[in-house]
């Protein structure tokens, strides 16, 4: 919001933020993550029962975005044993978690099975067949879900995009896979099998793919039921659906995906004499993608007559990699300077040694100056979670705003954390005559 000119997050001005914390600095309204929930209760879960949501926390995970998301009743997706640590960490019901991956290794399957995971979304025959042994071993059975590639195109970048024909993600319908996957289940003590998951990508603003996958999904647990007679209890939908990153755009209602989805389901049970399964969705960027900016500090305004305008910030590719991975757009304001007219465009550009560290182009801002407090709009999601230190750089500090309140959720990292766990041997620096011990 602008109040006189200055952008104001979550009550608090924006500049000062960054006077106090420092730059650059990503900024979460934790009041709006909170309505987009309520959003998600009113569209969906209120609406249609035997529902649920769980949260994609690939998307952003602090601690404190773990505590807020089990605070609010909602499941979490986990893709990592890094993920399941932190959630652990966090003291999240573990019984509300989903464990997904396409390349889990055995430790981490252990983990999860151990950790006492809801569900294990298995992704591929070689991995279930692995799961069955450690939970045989481990006398403790594992309540999965398989996850399906249901060959549809979505409408998004092709490294987001997932549920293609090909994919790498889930068991592949073109041959008997899925079958023999749920006769292993069938067959075996160590394995619950509830029913499937898809997901056909991600920053999807049509509700179409998600449809069409339904449909093909419908088709495979009828077969499933006359063949084999396994019941489908629970259906996973996935995440994937888009959000607004440029002023002309706009960020899809849920219903507007979630309504015509739980009609075809209807329809498709009522067709094939089946009862409906629970459905379960899974957002990550759609809930928090726009209650977080990220402010940086201008350093460098550097003027190509008739070519460009460079303004260049104290961050880019490293706390956002967006821009250079998929050539997202982003728009962005002066912070003290909100409703200025604009000098021009200008490219926004980072600080890495990367011609393609950049931040957004073609973005109208006021002329700007160095020390001007820069804001880039909506980027509460993939971006913290995507960070790393290139050029040895250290990631930014978390904070969480609320109603004029302000808290850091995760410190900014220091140089100090950037060489911590190295060493340098002996045998480099030459400080050990006698030479390293040999093996
Ligand atoms: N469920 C599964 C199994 C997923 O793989 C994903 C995202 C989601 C849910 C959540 O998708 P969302 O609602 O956030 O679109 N780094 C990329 C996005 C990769 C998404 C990967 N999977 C980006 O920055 O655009």
């Amino acid at each position: 919001m602008i109040r006189e000119g200055r952008l104001v997050w979550g009550g608090c001005d924006a500049a000062g933020l960054a006077e106090r914390f420092g730059t650059p600095l990503y900024v979460i309204d934790e009041a709006l993550v909170r309505e987009k929930i309520a959003e998600l209760r009113r569209s969906f879960l209120d609406r249609w029962s035997d529902t649920q949501a769980v949260y994609a926390g690939k998307a952003f995970l602090p601690l404190a975005m773990c505590a807020l998301v089990a605070s609010e009743g909602l499941g979490l997706d986990m893709v990592s044993g890094g993920e399941i640590h932190a959630a652990r960490a966090a003291g999240f019901p573990m019984e509300r978690g989903y464990f997904h991956g396409n390349s889990k290794t055995e430790a981490e399957l252990e983990f999860a099975l151990d950790a006492g995971v809801g569900r294990i979304v298995v992704d591929g025959i070689m991995e279930l067949d692995l799961l069955r042994s450690i939970a045989e071993r481990k006398g403790r059975p594992a309540d999965i879900l398989i996850r399906v590639a249901p060959g549809v195109d979505a409408h998004t970048h092709k490294y987001v995009i997932t549920g293609h024909t090909g994919s790498k993600f889930g068991v592949p319908l073109t041959d008997d896979s899925l079958a023999r996957s749920v006769e292993l289940c069938m067959s075996s003590k160590g394995l619950r099998l509830h029913g499937f998951h898809f997901h056909v990508g991600s920053q999807i603003r049509e509700n179409t793919s998600h449809l069409l996958a339904v449909d093909i999904l419908m088709e495979h647990m009828n077969e499933l039921r006359k063949i084999l007679g396994f019941e489908t209890k629970e259906l996973n939908v996935g995440g994937g659906f888009g959000v607004a990153y440029l002023p002309d755009e706009r960020t899809p209602d849920i219903a507007s995906f979630t309504d015509p989805l739980m009609e075809r389901i209807g329809v498709g049970c009522a067709e094939f004499g089946m009862p409906r399964p629970k459905v379960i969705i899974e957002p990550g960027r759609w809930l928090v993608s726009e209650a977080g900016i990220t402010l940086y500090r201008v350093t460098t305004v550097k003027k190509i007559p008739g070519i460009v305008t460079h303004v260049g910030v104290d961050g880019g590719m490293t706390d956002n990699p967006r821009p250079a991975l998929y050539g997202a757009k982003y728009s962005a304001l002066l912070a003290e300077r909100a409703d200025a007219p604009s000098g021009g465009k200008v490219s926004i550009v980072g600080k890495c040694c990367e011609s393609g560290d950049i931040l957004a182009e073609g973005v109208e801002l006021p002329e700007p100056r160095r020390g001007d407090i820069l804001a880039v709009l909506n980027t509460g999601a993939y971006t913290f979670s995507m960070a790393n230190n290139y050029n040895m750089t250290p990631r930014p500090a978390v904070i969480f705003v609320r109603d004029g309140k302000v808290d850091v959720v995760v410190q900014r990292q220091t140089y100090d954390d950037l060489i911590r766990g190295q060493s340098i041997p002996d045998f480099v620096s030459g400080r050990n005559p006698a030479g390293p011990a040999s093996l």
